[in-house]
């Protein structure tokens, strides 16, 4: 089978190493070969996925910007990249096709991307072949028009090697927090793949430097991402999303934020109470 490249955009702060662990556990429970690259130089989701296990130098590179690897839960494997490619010490290339990777053959490379500033994604550097971006967000307005930006990236030539793989709905307090993103998805014609309650359960897991598949096994959380887990294998291209225009995009955060006012205050926007 050709490796498949899952790559968890999204705006910082949104769940993306939450979703890049949690998924990566999920996949790799199911017995598939998942190698987890992570950008970021806290080791967010390479920390929780290999828990205590010590990262150490790719063979081939020394020093405090080398890539770093070591295996994780149900036997994926971890590798931080973030310093190496910053210090430029070694290319996303140079490290896909190291053969320590090549001996491990992965089925999925889970991508944990860094944020990036409004308007500018790109796809990690290395990916040679398919990839399936999953766009994670939470109802935030921000979180949605980095989202917005990414389906505007998804209808340009740059992305024709690039699939849809669908939303992560991510940490989302209810059904208005629920509404306001399933309203943003129908809007712009995306499926969502996942949705994730905000949960303590996800705090717990941060304390306990382990993937909620290991925390909570049994939680609604861990469920959701053997679900995603199953509809990522399953299932093949998403259709690709519109972007909405930011006069559409104006339009639409104004529309809630009228809808929320009204529910907190009980006065509609005529000055009438209901
Ligand atoms: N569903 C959730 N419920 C509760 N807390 C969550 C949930 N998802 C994420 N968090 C918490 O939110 C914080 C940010 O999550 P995470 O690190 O996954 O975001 P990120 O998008 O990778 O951030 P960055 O852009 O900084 O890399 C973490 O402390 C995480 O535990
Ligand atoms: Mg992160």
């Amino acid at each position: 089978m050709a490796v498949e490249h899952l790559v968890i955009a999204g705006k910082s702060g949104v769940g993306k190493s939450t979703t890049a662990a949690n998924l990566s556990a999920a996949l790799a429970e199911k017995g598939k070969r998942v190698l987890l690259i992570g950008y970021d130089s806290r080791w967010s989701s390479t920390g929780i996925l290999c828990g205590g296990n010590e990262l150490t130098p790719l063979p081939g590179w020394q020093g405090e910007d080398a890539p770093l690897q070591a295996l994780g839960h149900a036997g994926a494997l971890c590798l931080e990249a973030g310093a190496a490619l910053e210090s430029g010490a070694a290319t996303g290339g140079e490290i896909l096709t190291h053969p320590l990777i090549a001996d491990y053959d992965p089925e999925y490379v889970v991508h944990d991307t860094a944020w990036e500033p409004a308007g500018s994604f790109t796809l990690p550097p290395g990916i040679d072949g398919v990839s399936r971006l999953l766009a994670v967000t939470s109802a935030d307005k921000c979180a949605l028009q980095a989202v917005n930006d990414i389906f505007a990236w998804l209808n340009t030539v740059a992305s024709a090697e690039c699939r849809f793989g669908g939303v992560v709905a991510n940490n989302l307090s209810g059904p208005l927090y629920e509404a306001i993103v399933s309203d943003f998805a129908s809007q712009t014609g995306a499926v969502i793949s996942a949705t994730v309650p905000r949960s303590i359960t996800v705090s717990v897991s941060d304390f306990y430097s382990q993937t909620l598949l290991q925390s909570a096994p049994f939680s609604h959380v861990s469920y959701a991402y053997r679900k995603l887990a199953r509809d990522l294998e399953k299932s093949g291209e998403k259709r690709r999303p519109k972007p909405l225009s930011s006069d559409a995009l104006s339009n639409w955060a104004q529309k809630w934020g009228d809808i929320i006012t009204e529910l907190e205050t009980g006065v509609v926007k005529d000055g009438l109470g209901i």
